[in-house]
């Protein structure tokens, strides 16, 4: 069987740091591994649109955000499909067949539906289309026979709940669709990147994000003057927490060997900076340093790619025009597939038709 990669991002803003390490990278990583015979990357604008339907200009504009991101993290078009969700509306109607093997109390019980019901205090005047998401979701999925999802740990259950519509399609139908399996980041302390204040999660309106596209200046701020790091560390002697403190968990997330040793020299590993930060003794001032360091590694290069595509939208777009044309060649494969599974494709059914006249001429 192919080894075949799908997965996305809701086009609401520039991604951040969080995307970063609890996707992009290993997307990047996956990509250049060999081990997979066709990746489609996709921006889910359609996705973005169920809870932004007053707002499309913010999903318009970021599009072209989202993409220039892409290409500077190292989303090579020659290896990877990237492509625009609204444009192939086979993901449309796939999102409509299996809506029919869903049912309302099962959405319900999705906790990412839930969470984010609560968090948006949508209640029942929630959007369908936002309520039925998961849904969609798993026709972009089934839409290329993915076999892999590379999420973040929050897509677990749209993933869960799109195995259990391939089995239900599957099992009244017969087999043609294929299960996914979620891949998701290696790091623990990548699974769920906390914002800058120690907050659950990195989001805009909580403006607690590092930004990929951010200038140095605005993550060195973003770390001297925002990250949350022990309140009651107040002098460089006093002993100091480790759990919570935002600059431990990202120096676990980005940090390695190499960059310990010219940043922080005088430790073995990291193990022993944290000792000495809960002995008392070393300063919030010097781990910020090293932290900002560490990222700037990861994001120098990254804004300088970012600079050159900045160049030349055109060109993005272009990139983006061909994805999206491959990707609605398969998707259509499938779409066909899934239509003669159902038995709704009366025209291209020569028995059928043949059956019917016998049916008719009986008498
Ligand atoms: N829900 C994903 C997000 O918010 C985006 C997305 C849409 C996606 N469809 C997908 C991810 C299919 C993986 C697979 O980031």
């Amino acid at each position: 069987m192919e080894k075949i990669i799908l997965t996305g991002d809701r086009p609401t803003g520039r991604l951040h740091l969080g995307h970063y390490v609890g996707s992009l990278k290993r997307r990047v990583e996956l990509q250049n591994s060999g081990e997979y015979d066709k990746i489609f990357i996709m921006i889910a604008d359609a996705q973005a649109l169920t809870d932004n339907a007053d707002n499309p200009e913010k999903v318009r504009q970021n599009i072209v955000e989202v993409a220039l991101d892409y290409r500077s993290v190292g989303l090579d078009p020659e290896k990877s499909t990237l492509f625009i969700q609204s444009m192939v509306p086979e993901l449309t109607e796939l999102t409509f067949y299996y809506a029919n093997l869903v049912t309302v109390s099962r959405l319900q019980r999705n906790p990412t539906v839930k969470s984010e019901i609560q968090m948006r205090n949508f209640e029942t005047s929630i959007p369908v289309g936002f309520f039925t998401y998961p849904i969609s979701q798993a026709a972009d999925i089934t839409a290329f026979k993915a076999t892999t999802v590379p999420v973040g740990e929050d897509q677990m259950p749209m993933l869960e709940q799109c195995q259990e519509i391939v089995r239900k399609f599957n099992s009244v139908y017969g087999e043609a669709l294929v299960e996914p399996k979620i891949l998701l980041p290696s790091n623990s302390a990548c699974l769920r990147l906390p914002g800058t204040d120690g907050k659950a999660k990195m989001s805009k309106s909580l403006g607690n994000c590092i930004y990929l596209s951010d200038s140095a200046d605005a993550v060195k701020e973003a770390i001297m003057k925002r990250m949350y790091t022990d309140p009651l560390h107040i002098n460089v002697a006093d002993p100091g927490h480790i759990e919570g403190n935002m600059v431990f968990t990202y120096l676990d997330a980005f940090s390695n060997q190499a960059q310990l040793e010219a940043y922080l020299p005088g430790y073995a590993n990291l193990d022993e900076v944290k000792e000495h930060y809960k002995r008392g003794g070393l300063g919030d001032v010097k781990l910020k340093r090293f932290l900002i360091n560490v990222l700037e590694d990861e994001l120098a290069p990254i804004r300088a790619r970012r600079a050159e595509y900045e160049k030349d939208i055109p060109a993005v777009y272009d990139i983006l025009k061909k994805g999206t044309e491959a990707a609605h060649e398969v998707a259509a494969k499938t779409l066909s597939e899934v239509k003669a599974a159902m038995k709704i494709n009366y025209f291209d059914d020569v028995e059928l038709i043949k059956a019917q006249s016998e049916k008719y001429q009986r008498n």
